[in-house]
């Protein structure tokens, strides 16, 4: 393969190696946001993606899908243990999300985690052309940074961040605080979702390392003596707008939530919610506040369903074994109490779709519930609000999620305030069409007008700036 002027380095590649009943290899999109927000942006330049492809103990060359260049990093099935259902989703992820479920902190999964990355770096140095760019993604990754720098000082690197990172006083807690620190500004710019979270990495910094910090500009001391200037700022990250408003356009997607409205029975309302299965997404505040409504009489069943998709996410880490048992749990006891033969309080469904049917169901909903109790930026949001060409439907959302920064007619709610959460609900609920209008169409104007190209072409910029060749 030919170098790369431009290679981004993930945790995942956007697509991930299934294999069938019979052993025949199949190719699926990745989960989550980041794979999401990156792939409209591969799509147009000449470069290659460097991530693993979700299966331990494969070995595989680089091949190409969907036009970009995909460099495959091998994990063992002992490293997805350490690196990343341990380190990175055991440690990090809790730690970075206010220790909403507690982090755990083993120094083998520590060892993992360096190995992992330097594979990473390696694997990134590889790929790239001299002089080229290469950009980091999140916090699988802290160390990446660092580690290519050390190779190949002539590349310029980025960093971007997809989570929260917390306050000095949580972070302190990390017993290799220092090591991520000095990783993540191996990059020449640290991208972060909101502004609270580069004043929080900016005050780690000041405080651990004492380095240099103006603004946003980090005087960076090597171990050789020489300084450099590292930059560390937010860049909302968004969606790809396009197909989601031509989606929602089609008369086949209009018919299918058509049809999913009457499948529930046409009520009056629809609530959703679309989360990975993952306890930072508040689904357990937010059923309860619903079941009190229900139980309260507040709303009746047959007048509302709420939606619950929670795709399988992280199925062998210990704390989203128990939050599913908890949900499905809580989730059966409300339809236990309130269902009739006719309609059901809450359909949950444990399952992924294909954005197709994702968009049918945001034209289902009359109100969009997004209650996470911490969450980098929350994409499904601005999903919904792309999709509602008529300027329908309302959108609740958590102050704790780097959408509420930009979102800001939206019905805000502290999820961990299940009156408040139960009230934001009934006004959505019953919402006039032209309060209803009033609000979405400043929200689109908002999300349309600030789409993941220029996410990306604004980190792009600032890399050029600091790094100019
Ligand atoms: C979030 C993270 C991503 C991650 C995704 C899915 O969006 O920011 O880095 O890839 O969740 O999680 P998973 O563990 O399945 O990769």
């Amino acid at each position: 393969m030919v170098a790369a002027d431009f290679v981004v380095v993930a945790n995942r590649l956007p697509v991930d190696r299934v294999e069938g009943p019979d052993g025949e290899v199949g190719w699926r999109t990745s989960p989550g946001g980041l794979v999401a927000a990156l792939e409209p942006m591969m799509r147009n330049v000449n470069g290659a993606w460097v991530g693993w492809a979700g299966q331990a103990d494969t070995e595989m060359e680089p091949f190409e899908n969907g036009g970009i260049n995909l460099i495959p990093v091998p994990l063992s099935a002992s490293e997805v243990a350490e690196y990343y259902e341990g380190f990175a989703n055991d440690t990090i992820w809790p730690l970075y999300h206010d220790v909403i479920a507690p982090p755990q902190y083993h120094r083998e999964w520590w060892d993992a985690y360096e190995t992992v990355n330097r594979r990473f770096a390696e694997a990134a140095v590889a790929a790239v052309a001299q002089d080229g760019t290469v950009w980091v993604h999140d916090y699988q990754l802290q160390l990446v940074p660092q580690m290519v720098r050390e190779l190949r000082p002539d590349v310029t690197i980025g960093y971007f961040h997809h989570i929260p990172f917390p306050a000095h006083g949580l972070y302190a807690q990390l017993p290799w605080r220092d090591q991520v620190l000095r990783g993540l500004l191996g990059a020449d710019v640290i991208g972060f979702q909101r502004a609270q979270d580069a004043t929080y990495f900016l005050t780690a910094v000041r405080r651990r390392l004492r380095y240099e910090v103006k603004g946003a500009h980090v005087t960076v001391l090597e171990a050789d003596g020489s300084t450099r200037t590292a930059v560390a700022r937010a860049f909302p990250i968004s969606i790809d707008t396009a197909p989601y408003i031509e989606l929602a356009q089609r008369e086949d997607v209009k018919a299918r939530a058509a049809e999913i409205r009457a499948s529930l029975g046409n009520p009056a309302r629809i609530l959703l919610g679309v989360d990975r299965l993952d306890y930072t997404k508040g689904i357990r505040h937010r059923i309860k506040a619903y079941g009190e409504l229900l139980a309260e009489g507040r709303l009746k069943v047959e007048d509302v369903t709420l939606v619950q998709v929670a795709s399988p996410s992280r199925e062998r880490v210990d704390a989203y074994v128990h939050l599913r048992d908890e949900i499905e749990l809580a989730v059966s006891r409300i339809n236990g109490d309130t269902d009739t033969m006719g309609h059901t309080a809450i359909r949950y469904l444990h399952q992924g779709y294909p954005r197709e049917e994702m968009v049918a169901l945001y034209l289902a909903a009359d109100v969009m519930l997004v209650t996470a109790l911490r969450d980098g930026m929350n994409l499904v949001a601005k999903e919904y609000v792309a999709t509602r060409a008529d300027n329908r439907g309302v959108l609740v959302l958590s102050e704790f999620t780097g959408a509420a920064d930009e979102l800001r007619q939206a019905v805000r709610v502290n999820p961990h305030d299940i009156e408040g959460v139960k009230d934001a609900i009934m006004t959505a609920v019953e919402m006039s069409p032209s309060e209803q209008s009033r609000r979405m169409r400043s929200l689109r104007r908002r999300v349309l007008d600030n789409d993941v190209d220029a996410w990306s072409s604004s980190f792009l910029k600032a890399l050029a700036e600091v790094h100019p060749r």
